[in-house]
């Protein structure tokens, strides 16, 4: 058994997250500018071959989950045959992806008879008017759309992101809490974070202690349920209530102590954190004909490098990134 993905912190990175396409449907305010990005030129883009190859290499190490990210995972034209090929990797446990809904309402039912077993959607409000202001383009109706299809395909629990940001939506965090009534999801309040070109600053931070008081105030029966070690969200049910609700808090309580995760980009770069800085190429070694084991020797060397944990959310806010669009979250 290699040791590739244990770093020197002695974590197990068993979760892959791997960027499809830097392309997306929305040009949400929190994710990137408003005149978009530059886009890695075409050619320059993993390949279908590629992406399976390395996450082969990846799931023969060790890795047992792989999340689908983008920019809009589901805009990338191959995305059928991508989840079939994943899925049947020997090993792969869990096949998951995060989309913002748009347009997987029509693709559901493939994408699931290929394999794709969990889903997270983005939504960051209620109100379609906002909708348009943060994501800069239509489309609420499609999202809520999605939600409810996933729900009906069986999806168990499908999973609501939602950014939380001072004077845009932390006045419906009830609201988002009431949905979880009747509608068997989990609600995940998630801490806004700084990327390049993203319009973070500390003001619009509305801190998971600021979230929780305002739902405990409604809900005098939430409880706090025991949350996996590697998982990014503090979990808490209600009485009475079909779905779930968690906070996501990766500014003021991090879970870095207990990450599993890694970053494959969707030009092949390779990400050990989502904040550092240094970023591993692992497309030119492979089109230079490496094999197998070299490239393992160059993804345990950088899983080596990991650091404990990034530093303080103002250190963050200052440390060179890429906008999160090119990460994926
Ligand atoms: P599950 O696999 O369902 O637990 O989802 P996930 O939280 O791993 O992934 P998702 O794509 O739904 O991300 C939700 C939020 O968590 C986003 O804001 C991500 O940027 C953030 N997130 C995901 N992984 C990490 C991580 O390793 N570190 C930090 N700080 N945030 C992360
Ligand atoms: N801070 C926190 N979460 C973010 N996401 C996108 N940008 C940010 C940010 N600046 C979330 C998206 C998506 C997930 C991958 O990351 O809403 O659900
Ligand atoms: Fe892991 Fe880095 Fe996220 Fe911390 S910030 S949980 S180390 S990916």
């Amino acid at each position: 058994v290699s040791d590739m993905l244990i770093d020197s912190f002695g974590r197990l990175h068993s979760y892959l997250r791997i960027s499809l396409t830097e392309r997306c449907n929305l040009r949400c305010q929190y994710c990137m500018p408003a005149e978009g990005v530059e886009l890695t030129p075409s050619p320059q883009l993993l390949s279908q071959n590629e992406i399976v190859r390395l996450a082969n290499l990846f799931v023969s190490s060790g890795v047992t989950k792989i999340r689908l990210t983008g920019g809009e995972p589901t805009i990338r034209k191959d995305i059928d045959e991508v989840c079939l090929q994943l899925s049947n990797l020997p090993g792969l446990k869990t096949l998951a992806m995060t989309t913002n809904g748009i347009t997987l309402a029509n693709k559901l039912p493939r994408l699931k008879e290929c394999g794709l077993s969990l889903l997270n959607i983005s939504l960051d409000t209620l109100v379609p008017a906002k909708f348009e202001f943060m994501t800069r383009r239509k489309g609420h109706e499609r999202v809520l759309k999605s939600i409810d299809a996933a729900i009906e395909l069986g999806y168990s629990p499908v999973k609501v992101n939602c950014v939380v940001m001072r004077g845009f939506n932390d006045d419906e965090i009830c609201d988002f809490v009431e949905l979880t009534r009747e509608k068997p999801i989990n609600v995940r309040f998630i801490e806004f974070m700084p990327f390049d070109g993203n319009v973070w600053n500390v003001k619009k931070l509305v801190s998971y202690s600021e979230m929780l008081n305002i739902v405990v105030k409604k809900y005098t029966g939430l409880r706090r349920i025991q949350d996996h070690p590697t998982e990014t969200a503090k979990n808490f049910r209600i009485d009475g209530h079909q779905g779930s609700v968690s906070f996501i808090t990766s500014m003021t309580d991090h879970f870095c102590a207990g990450c599993n995760r890694l970053r494959l980009l969707a030009d092949g770069n390779f990400k050990v954190c989502l904040f550092s800085p240094s970023e591993i190429g692992l497309r030119d070694p492979m089109r230079c004909g490496v094999d197998d084991n070299e490239l393992k020797e160059i993804i345990g060397a950088a899983v080596k490098r990991k650091k404990a944990a990034h530093a303080g959310m103002f250190d963050i806010a200052k440390t060179p990134n890429r906008p999160m669009i090119h990460i994926g979250g």
